[in-house]
């Protein structure tokens, strides 16, 4: 399915009923420049998958306005039409302070729920003054939401960690609304998730949602087991659904994607080879002649920068030969840099560079550059089209769509993905090399196969990835989530307990008119 035809999808499937998404991060960021107003998309995977799904029937997406220019060009209510130059739906900005900006998203969001959810080993921080930031921001969102829904129904798509009380907040407000949050990051197992000071509120706020949405299986179960230690509610394991105060939420995995066509299309456009071109005279156009290898992201401790790092250097501590036939192209966004544990990462990863270079360059080779900028997405379609191997190495990552948007890249059909076997990607990409990025030896041994594969194996492998990203796209994501609420949204006021036995019929009643429950 292409972009033009889900939007109509999404328009007809819709049904009249509102469509809201919410998030933290906006689609589009204004930021002031020396000579005006430049508008920015946001590096995000979030936004590509979520436009079109606000853009086909003209909804309305909920965000943070957090560009330095983005009052300027609203109006009194914070909302402005998107795309400027051909409006289609509606950005409704919500203005913080300071004051809860710390508190809601580098606090409570970054650094208590993403150390928790992700368990890399790096201990989250919980502070009561955040928390209560964090309640007071996602009021705000609320009240957002609530004046966007005014006079009728609405679907409103919540996403992320950022806003897990918003469910039972919108519910309690207005129990018409059909709620349906997915959450980008893991679910951690009941363990760890014990250990959040207020796992009870979180847990209810999140049980508001009539549709809860993971990457994996795996991240369904470990929320059920969750709810089933940590709250008092109905865990009905063999319908993957949850009843708290009688009313149900389903749990489901929904594995996220790109947009593949696009992708490819771009990736061959006179813009790449520009950026390509900046690229070789920045970099020297020797770097043509080793094999790259290339690793796209947000400076984050998550994503196993200085794992991959460590493992190019022990490849060539441990194979010499490669000296000047290899290189490393490292492109990296700085991300959340007033968080402590973000510019510590930063700090060693300068260091690291630094010391591997230092290592192992020769006069007229530099074995590793580490390009620290938001790079915007031509140049990182440039820098996956320029490389032999991809590495994503994340310790923990719910999808990880780095490694879908390389694949898509790839219209030569040649290329190496080395994909960490902790990523929900890994499950659907069983062709990338994968690797345990916690395993140092291992990590050289695999950047060493990448070198050796011969181009059959790597034109084998590519095509059955590519063919696996090219049935499972970012649109039929989309149609999941919504076709699953079709099924689910009749049942939703039956009684604790009811739901199984005549779902089928219930079912059938509302397929002829799919979303009548709005009207
Ligand atoms: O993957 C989780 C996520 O929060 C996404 O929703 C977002 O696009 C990405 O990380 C980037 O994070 P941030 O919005 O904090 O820059």
């Amino acid at each position: 399915m292409e972009l033009k035809e889900f939007g109509e999808y999404v328009s007809r499937a819709s049904g009249g009923a509102k469509i809201i998404v919410v998030s933290n991060r906006e689609p589009v960021v204004h930021e002031r420049i020396a000579d005006g107003v430049q508008a920015i998309r946001p590096a995000s995977g979030m936004v590509t998958a979520l436009e079109p799904i606000v853009r086909g029937p003209g909804g309305t997406w909920v965000a943070h306005g957090s560009g330095s220019a983005d009052r300027l060009v609203t109006d009194a209510k914070g909302r402005i039409r998107l795309p400027e130059n051909n409006p289609a739906y509606t950005l409704r900005r919500i203005w913080l302070t300071r004051k809860e900006e710390d508190g809601y998203y580098y606090g409570l969001s970054n650094q208590a729920l993403w150390p928790l959810c992700h368990i890399v080993y790096k201990r989250p921080q919980f502070s009561r003054s955040e928390w209560e930031i964090y309640q007071c921001v996602n009021n705000r969102f609320r009240d957002a939401v609530l004046e966007e829904a005014e006079g009728g129904p609405a679907i409103v798509f919540i996403q992320d960690y950022h806003l897990a009380l918003l469910p039972r907040l919108l519910k309690t407000a207005r129990p018409d609304l059909t709620l349906v949050q997915f959450w980008h990051i893991p679910w951690p197992n009941k363990e760890a998730f014990r250990i959040f000071p207020w796992g009870e509120e979180l847990l209810d706020g999140l049980l508001g949602n009539d549709l809860l949405g993971f990457h994996i299986q795996y991240h369904c179960n470990n929320f059920l087991d969750t709810v089933d230690r940590g709250i008092e509610a109905r865990v009905d394991y063999e319908h993957f659904r949850v009843y708290r105060g009688g009313r149900p939420t389903y749990v489901r995995p929904f594995p996220i994607s790109v947009d593949f066509r696009q992708i490819g299309e771009d990736g061959e456009s006179p813009r790449v080879l520009k950026r390509r071109e900046s690229f070789l005279k920045e970099l020297g156009e020797g770097i043509l002649e080793t094999t790259i290898y290339a690793g796209v992201d947000r400076i984050d401790y998550t994503k196993g920068i200085p794992e991959r790092l460590k493992g190019f250097d022990l490849m060539l501590r441990e194979h010499p030969e490669l000296r000047s036939q290899v290189s490393f192209l490292q492109l990296a966004a700085p991300s959340r840099t007033h968080i402590g544990a973000y510019r510590e990462i930063n700090d060693e990863l300068e260091d690291l560079v630094d010391e591997i270079n230092w290592r192992h360059q020769t006069e007229d080779w530099i074995p590793v550059r580490f390009l620290r900028a938001h790079h915007d997405y031509y140049a990182v379609l440039a820098a996956y089209r320029m490389c032999r191997v991809l590495l994503v190495t994340s310790l923990h990552d719910g999808m990880n769509l780095v490694a879908k948007e390389f694949i898509s890249s790839r219209t030569d059909g040649d290329g190496v993905l080395i994909l960490s076997q902790y990523t929900g990607a890994a499950r659907e990409l069983t062709d990338a090399l994968q690797v345990n990025p916690f395993d140092l030896d291992q990590r050289a041994d695999v950047m060493y196969e990448a070198f050796q594969m011969g181009e059959a194996e790597r034109r084998q492998r590519m095509e059955r990835m590519r063919a696996q990203v090219e049935r499972n796209t970012v649109f039929e994501w989309g149609l999941k989530v919504l076709d699953e609420l079709e099924k689910i949204i009749p049942l939703r006021t039956k009684p604790d307990g009811g739901g199984s036995d005549d779902d089928a019929a219930l079912d059938l009643r509302f397929r002829r008119n799919p979303f009548a429950y709005c009207a």
